[in-house]
């Protein structure tokens, strides 16, 4: 009953689809475990890009996909989303099972998270504007609509009803936006539900059984473990919790079923948004990693913030998340440095360093790096099919990383295309530990 979890160990987008998608070769079952479509997780299959949303990224090599019950599910982007898979080719039938426990985001959801960070102004978190955290707090006050009230018409109609005479007033009087209409949202959500109501199903039980049966059940987080709501950089942080322990809560089985821990990280660090970031890279630099690294948002096309690789932050994801190995992406990316700073400590306000990742926001502000400057190769990748053929400062690049975390790098990013990896164990050791 292998189970393996694979978790963003950064701020999101350390190209965790990829990883998924080249695991899930090895796998039965995929499930995302908690975010919606806050998430882009890109893959890259034979020239075509596939930018997945809330479908977890085991869809393409035509695994069973499960939608768990920490996730939160729109159900027109989902619908979307199915539309489109279809559309080119790639099979869903049967192979999609949606938690009747998740809950809806709602077009209020959306309307309230654009409207609050609006409001907010200068103080933004700078959130997707996808309804995220406004579909979290209900869930967490008790008032959302879940997958499983789509099953009865009846019921779905009553609780728009009720919902919505009260976000109504919020939107009008608090945000002073124009309210939304019931009559518009009720019909249109009768057609999304028509269409979404073969896909729910016990999702707990299914996998329960998987893992009985000896099948082997992979585990996709989408962001990342900084922005992980009780242990990321609050209140820049999203309103779930990636995590790779959440994988268990947010599916519905035990923690004890899970065997595994793989952290994906960039070589280097990207935040989109607000909130501190004590790597990022000063001057043209950064525009250079942004270009060379494509660093644009999958779901807003903002451009991502870029810093040097963090190592007291990564180890901070070590520790949370009981990392047992990790993927290293996008060393490519690094190709054109002659030098690569990273980050192995912090200077704390007191003139102290620490290589722990501080517990209070006001020290993790103030932090500056305390870098160790490692010698780039300046020479690309693309040739490069095995650990045996790094040049030998990436090897030495690599090497840091696994002395400072005190893990292993088992599998290392030289592209975005899918074969574009090493993976000096092989992916099927690394996918069944
Ligand atoms: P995710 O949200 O963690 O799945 O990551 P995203 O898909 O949002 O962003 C990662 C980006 O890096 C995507 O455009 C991937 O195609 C790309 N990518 C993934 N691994 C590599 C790699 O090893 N090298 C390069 N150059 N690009 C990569
Ligand atoms: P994947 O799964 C990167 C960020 C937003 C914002 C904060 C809160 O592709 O790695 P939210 O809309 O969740 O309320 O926004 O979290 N964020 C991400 N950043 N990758 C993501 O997902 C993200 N999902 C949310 O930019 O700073
Ligand atoms: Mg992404």
């Amino acid at each position: 009953m292998p189970a393996t979890v694979i978790v963003g160990a950064q701020w999101g987008d350390e190209g965790k689809g990829k990883i998924v998608d080249l695991l899930a070769q090895h796998a039965d079952v995929v499930c995302r475990y908690q975010g919606g479509p806050n998430a882009g997780h890109t893959i890259i299959v034979e020239g075509e890009t596939f930018k997945l949303r809330s479908m977890p990224s085991g869809i393409l090599s035509g695994k069973e996909c499960v939608i768990a019950a920490g996730c939160v599910v729109d159900p027109g982007v989902l619908i979307e989303e199915l539309d489109g898979l279809a559309g080119r080719g790639v099979a869903t039938e049967g192979l999609v099972h949606l938690s009747g426990n998740a809950h809806l985001i709602m077009p209020w959801h959306v309307a309230i998270d654009q409207a609050s960070e609006r409001r907010l102004g200068k103080l933004q978190i700078g959130t997707t504007r996808r309804g995220i955290g406004p579909a979290y707090a209900d869930k967490a006050a008790r008032l959302g609509i879940r997958v499983q009230d789509l099953l009865d018409a009846k019921i779905l109609r009553q609780k728009i009803e009720v919902a919505l005479a009260e976000k109504n007033v919020w939107l009008e009087r608090v945000y002073g936006v124009a309210p939304l209409d019931l009559e518009a949202i009720a019909s249109q959500l009768e057609e999304l539900a028509r269409r979404l109501r073969p896909y729910v199903s016990d999702t707990s039980l299914l996998v329960d059984r998987a893992l009985a049966d000896g099948r082997f059940v992979l585990f996709e987080g989408a962001q990342g473990t900084l922005l992980d709501l009780d242990h990321g950089t609050y209140p820049f942080v999203t309103s779930s919790n990636p995590v790779a322990a959440y994988a268990a809560a947010g599916v519905g089985i035990g923690p004890n079923r899970i065997d595994a821990v793989v952290g994906v990280s960039k070589a280097y660090v990207t935040r989109v948004g607000e909130g501190p970031f004590p790597t990022e890279i000063e001057g043209d630099d950064q525009a250079r990693v942004r270009e060379l690294g494509g660093e644009f948002g999958t779901v807003t096309g903002r451009e991502r913030r870029c810093g040097w690789l963090d190592l007291v932050a990564l180890r901070y994801a070590v520790r949370l998340n009981g990392i047992t190995s990790l993927a290293l992406t996008k060393l490519d990316v690094l190709s054109a440095f002659d030098e690569l700073p990273v980050c192995v400590a912090y200077r704390l306000r007191d003139g102290s360093e620490s290589r722990d990742f501080p517990a209070h926001q006001s020290d993790f502000h103030h932090a500056e790096p305390v870098w160790e400057a490692l010698p780039g190769w300046a020479e690309p990748l693309d040739e490069v099919a095995s650990l045996d053929e790094l040049p030998d400062a990436a090897r030495a690049y690599v090497d840091v990383v696994e002395r400072e975390l005190g893990v292993e790098v088992s599998l290392i990013g030289t592209g975005a295309e899918r074969e574009r990896v090493l993976s000096p164990r092989g992916l099927a050791a690394v996918a069944r530990p």
